[in-house]
């Protein structure tokens, strides 16, 4: 796959929210309306814009969901909105659930704010100022930075200062865009670790999260540097650096389309996903881990004494979410010890499952609106059994009924088949395999922190390293294309992830595929084995590895085609009778669930791509199955 990006974008990173500005000579609400459409398929769940007039007053309507919700809203207004300086917000809640008042834009007595990004420090930032008068109304961390703003300016009385002083104080990461009542028709943008474009045509300026919203007006932009504040006013943009000095920016120049910028350039959502899970299971890590460097879990039912009792767990899940509670059986029981049972929702809710009060009922849902497994959730909770949610959508129904919740950080996911947020399922049902074998006693601290190390670190290296074998597969894949039965085998964790292997090459490819434990074949299923019949053998555990290649000569002897997925290590040290190998990194045999997914995940891709299948919308399929 050819970098798609140019040297300045930012690959693999996940943003959430979309920012759009407008300055100019037409109203600005339309355009800022039609900027945030076009930052739709970042994902969101609420949105909102705030709007300057001439004379220095500015509205600002935000609302919960879709941005026809906020439409109409403004289309209800008495007295409508009106004015040629804007900006807008799409949210995907990160602090606070979606809600009109969590929605940005943020205000303060002397402006309105648009941010993306976390401020780390914005709980301190809240007491300071309300130890001097200020008041917040929403849960957000936003609303810290719009009124830290404000107080800057009320002792600096000059914008551009304000935003470096307060940028001084934050710690995290930001993109924000800012109007100030004392400067009508003007928008000031700053970022940190966000990526934030200016740009202007002989009419406006625009501000904008990513390019699809700058399309529409030009494709001329600059990538806005750390430390400047751009101001725009119409069409003219300068750029201060902390001295006050005018500085210089890069403009670059784009000539995708619309729909092409909004996959960053890949040509599906689905291999664009998959190229952000290295950075998905760093931040899905890092957030649950204390500055020692060991899980932090927070309060309640998963804090120590408790979690330490629960006598058994059941994952429960639906698709790939049940199969990477798969993968997180095998860790916990391996590290814990704890006996785990994995359902699939649609089955648990319905045959009575036994469920003991010192049990824990483990939640897995990228949306957390799955139908089966909300019902799953309310049977085990009228049961009297605690329950955990890992999911990837703050505020939704999984997240909200569950005792406790565990949020993922894959971003919005679009394509229907789910990847990232598997990885990060697996990622987060790791950590409390580690957290439970400490309070169990089966870890020590230092052995704890060290697993932790390899997750965070390790592992999002590990997946940047099986992404580099993304033309290998591609390549590869084209064997499979006229194929119609395909077999996947692996033993010990490697047949944890065949069954994902399977869903994901059936789901968007429509071949035919089964999973089965490598030794299980011969009890039946090898006799669909004949001349060319394809087998993809997972083999990453070394300790296994002679039974898996007893498995291969089995295959191959009745006419199987092997492909063996392998490390260096064992494909150094072991003569695998397979007719082609990708060989992945060498890898701790426990975690190798993390690259050799994102191979699988890959495999399914580019045979469905070279088929020209519509990988990103399979047939029958829709991304969010909220009915039983
Ligand atoms: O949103 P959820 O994680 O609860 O969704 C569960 C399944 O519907 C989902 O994983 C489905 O199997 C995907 N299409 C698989 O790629």
């Amino acid at each position: 796959m050819p970098d798609p990006f140019g040297e300045d974008a930012d690959t693999g990173k996940l943003y959430m929210c979309g920012i759009i500005g407008y300055t100019g000579h037409k109203n600005s609400l339309p355009v800022l309306i039609e900027g945030l459409r076009t930052l739709e398929y970042r994902g969101y769940d609420s949105a909102g814009v705030a709007v300057c007039t001439a004379d220095g007053v500015i509205e600002t309507v935000k609302s919960k969901g879709r941005i026809d919700l906020l439409q109409e809203k403004l289309d209800s207004l008495e007295k409508k909105v009106e004015g040629s300086c804007g900006i807008g917000h799409t949210r995907w809640a990160t602090h606070g659930a979606p809600s009109d008042t969590n929605s940005h834009p943020h205000t303060a007595p002397s402006l309105a704010l648009v941010h993306n990004g976390i401020i780390e420090n914005y709980a301190e930032i809240e007491e300071m100022l309300v130890r001097e008068g200020y008041t917040f109304y929403s849960e957000t961390d936003t609303e810290a930075a719009a009124k830290l703003i404000d107080y800057y300016y009320k002792k600096v009385n000059d914008p551009v200062l304000a935003m470096f002083e307060a940028a001084d104080v934050i710690r995290g990461s930001y993109a924000f865009g800012v109007m100030f009542c004392d400067f009508p028709g003007k928008i000031f943008a700053m970022r940190k670790d966000n990526p934030l474009i200016v740009a202007s045509n002989d009419e406006c300026g625009i501000i904008a999260s990513d390019i699809p919203a700058i399309l529409k007006h030009t494709n001329s932009y600059y990538q806005l540097e750390e430390g400047i504040v751009s101001v725009l006013c119409g069409s003219a943009i300068e750029f201060f650096d902390r001295t006050g000095k005018k500085a210089d920016q890069k403009r670059l120049t784009v000539d995708w389309n619309v729909e092409q910028a909004q996959k960053g350039g890949f040509p599906h959502f689905m291999i664009k996903e998959i190229h952000e899970e290295p950075e998905a299971i760093r931040q899905t890590v890092s957030t649950r881990l204390g500055e020692d460097g060991l899980p932090l879990f927070g309060v309640h039912e998963l804090d120590g004494d408790k979690l330490g009792k629960f006598k058994s767990i059941h994952i429960v899940a639906c698709g790939t979410a049940m199969h990477a509670g798969l993968v997180g059986k095998a860790i916990i029981e391996k590290l814990a010890r704890v006996s785990v049972d994995v359902d699939v929702a649609s089955e648990f809710r319905y045959r009575d499952p036994i469920l003991d009060p010192d049990d824990l009922v483990i939640l897995l849902s990228q949306s957390g609106e799955t139908a089966d497994t909300l019902a799953a959730l309310r049977h085990a909770k009228a049961n009297g059994v605690c329950t955990l949610s890992i999911v990837n959508v703050i505020g939704s129904s999984v997240a909200r009924e569950a005792d406790c919740v565990l949020y993922t950080w894959a971003g919005p996911e679009i394509s229907v088949a789910s990847t990232k947020a598997y990885s990060v399922q697996c990622a987060m049902l790791y950590l409390f395999a580690i957290q439970l074998a400490r309070v169990k006693g089966r870890l020590d601290d230092d052995e704890a922190r060290e697993l932790c190390r390899r997750l965070c670190e390790d592992m999002p290296a590990q997946v940047e390293k099986a992404l580099e074998l993304s033309r290998d597969v591609e390549s590869i894949a084209r064997n499979y294309l006229a194929v119609e039965n395909l077999f996947f085998i692996g033993r010990g964790l490697d047949s944890a992830l065949c069954p994902e292997a399977s869903l994901k090459l059936k789901e968007i490819s429509y071949i035919h595929s089964e999973a089965y434990a490598a030794g299980e074949l011969k009890h039946g299923t090898i006799s669909l084995i004949i001349e060319g019949t394809p087998v993809v053998a997972l083999m990453t555990q070394e300790r296994l590895c002679e039974k898996m290649i007893s498995g291969i000569r089995e295959v191959k002897s009745r006419g199987a085609t092997v492909l063996a997925v392998t490390t260096k290590e064992i494909a150094e040290k072991y003569n695998i009778p397979a007719d082609n190998t990708v060989i992945l990194d060498n890898v701790d045999a426990d975690f190798a669930a993390f690259p050799l997914a994102t191979v699988i995940q890959l495999f399914a891709y580019h045979v469905a791509a070279q088929r020209g299948c519509d990988v990103d919308k399979p047939r029958n399929l829709a991304k969010s199955v909220t009915v039983e």
